[in-house]
């Protein structure tokens, strides 16, 4: 695991947008995206890349880690619009080739075994971005979620479900109380995993997934079981880091011929 501590939220986010960028340089054929607020500074960085460096979407595929259920496909906080009006619908991604769970499917379990299949005909996905949850969640795998858990469907914590309020005016009755989310297992099959997190209100989450025991009460502690993941905080989500020192030292000690 490499550690990163940008000077701030914004360096933090064009780095993350460099990463990705890189993936699909090198041919990246499917790429994993996540929704929140956290991933928006690197698909800005993606869309200025777009416009003004000429790289192309042409050809990928897009995941998207969750979406809620029972939300209305086009309405402005289902996951599957949310990523389009953020970042697909801004450079040359076809529509077609941006996927996420169905989460107005009748048959709810059916629709998360189609969402593993369409990843699994058209992964491996070369990286994936990654928030995390004041909790500790990954995707919407909440505490207690199997660290081998596949796409399933998920019932949101009280606490979640308050975080998310924002994106629904502040009405807490509008979050839905269930969602359909990549598993921790679906999440490791990625190639490189890519976890950016800014702001003091995650610095505990960011502590406990990086330094903090494996378990499955803090889902992102999955990350510790994977043989590539970068992790980029800020100087505020990097408050309750122990090993600070170290992760400094060894980026400014990162050999020249080692990329991200
Ligand atoms: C949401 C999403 C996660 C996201 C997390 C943090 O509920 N399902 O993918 O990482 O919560 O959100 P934010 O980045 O807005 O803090």
């Amino acid at each position: 695991m490499e550690l990163v501590i940008t000077d701030s939220a914004a360096e933090a986010g064009v780095l993350a947008g460099r990463i990705m960028a890189d993936h699909v340089r090198r041919g990246a054929r499917a790429i994993g995206l996540a929704t929140g607020s956290s991933p928006l500074g690197a698909y800005r960085e993606l869309i200025r890349q777009y416009r003004e460096e000429g790289l192309s979407f042409a050809g990928v595929q897009a995941f998207l880690l969750d979406e809620y259920l029972g939300l209305p496909p086009d309405h402005p906080q289902s996951y599957r619009r949310f990523i389009r009006d953020e970042f697909t619908a801004h450079v040359d991604f076809a529509d077609s080739d941006v996927h996420s769970p169905d989460g107005n499917a009748a048959d709810i379990p059916a629709a998360a075994a189609d969402y593993e299949q369409l990843i699994a005909a058209n992964g491996p996905i070369a990286v994936q971005i990654l928030g995390i949850g004041t909790n500790g969640h990954l995707g919407f795998n909440e505490p207690g979620s199997s660290l081998r858990s596949r796409t399933r469907v998920k019932t949101l914590t009280p606490k979640t479900r308050a975080d998310n309020a924002r994106f629904f005016a502040g009405d807490l009755a509008q979050v839905p109380t269930h969602v359909l989310t990549q598993g921790l297992g679906t999440i490791s099959d990625a190639g490189h995993l890519l976890m950016i997190a800014t702001g003091t209100g995650k610095a505990e989450a960011v502590a406990s997934a990086v330094e903090g025991p494996v378990s499955a009460f803090c889902p992102a502690s999955i990350l510790q079981m994977h043989p590539h993941v970068t992790v980029i905080v800020d100087p505020a989500a990097a408050a309750n880091l122990r090993a600070v020192d170290y992760y400094r030292f060894a980026i400014a000690n990162k050999p020249a011929w080692q990329s991200y």
